[in-house]
């Protein structure tokens, strides 16, 4: 992987957001694949003041709870619909989540990834990671060549996510996630991180064993990744 060790969030987001600024300028229907959680909000935030018209961009968001009431706020669909659909000005109809389109919860993976082969397959993954070393909602022992199916969060995810939730409790236990082989299928990986607590799961994933036991050790495998961290996450890069 090119790594690149920028001072802060806010530098990590505006590189971010030119690599997916140059996408879109050669390709305006390109198709992201769209992460949640904090990690990547400066990147919304920097592509959002490049106020770039992508209308015909297409999205696919990396997972989504299993559990959760419709419309629930937190939610990855009303997520991305907030921090992303809506400040980018992102056509609703072209941005997809795992489950969301009104059919049974089983069959769910495989309508996704049919959906994501009809689109022509994801142009350029922004991917964030876990304490874990979770990519997408794989924690580890998840096969290197796994696809969209539902998979248990491990209780050290449902701590780190219930800064999301009124209580600990309410943290769905399940979740519908891309897998380990949908994000490699990617043309291009953008992983980004930030913070001491990620320095361990950044170590594993760029010079760790590739390895099911430290999920994020798959970006090993594809030929056009670049990680952005700060000083902080790299601090236990050799
Ligand atoms: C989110 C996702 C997760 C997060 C990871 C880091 O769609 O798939 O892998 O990227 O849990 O979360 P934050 O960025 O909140 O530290």
């Amino acid at each position: 992987a090119e790594i690149a060790i920028v001072p802060d969030a806010e530098a990590a987001g505006e590189l971010a957001a030119e690599q997916i600024a140059r996408l879109v300028a050669r390709r305006p229907d390109a198709v992201l694949g769209l992460a949640t959680g904090s990690t990547p909000l400066t990147t919304w935030t920097a592509l959002a003041r490049r106020s770039l018209d992508l209308s015909a961009a297409r999205g696919f968001a990396l997972d989504e709870y299993v559990g959760l009431p419709a419309g629930h706020p937190e939610s990855y669909r009303a997520v991305i619909t907030r921090e992303v659909v809506e400040p980018l000005g992102l056509t609703p109809s072209h941005v997809h989540v795992p489950g969301d389109d009104g059919g049974e919860l089983a069959g769910a993976g495989e309508r996704y990834e049919a959906a994501i082969a009809a689109a022509g397959g994801v142009d350029l993954q922004i991917l964030g990671i876990g304490r874990t070393g979770h990519i997408g909602f794989n924690e580890p022992g998840s096969s290197l060549a796994s696809r969209t199916r539902i998979k248990t969060l491990t209780e050290a995810t449902r701590a780190d996510n219930a800064r999301f939730f009124d209580s600990p409790d309410q943290v769905p236990r399940h979740c519908l996630t891309q897998g380990l082989g949908t994000i490699l299928d990617a043309r291009q990986l953008v992983l980004l991180a930030f913070g001491e607590a990620k320095a361990g799961a950044i170590a594993g994933a760029v010079e760790g064993p590739v390895s099911a036991s430290s999920p994020g050790s798959a970006i090993q495998l594809h030929p056009k990744v670049l990680v952005i961290v700060d000083e902080a996450a790299a601090s236990r890069l050799q």
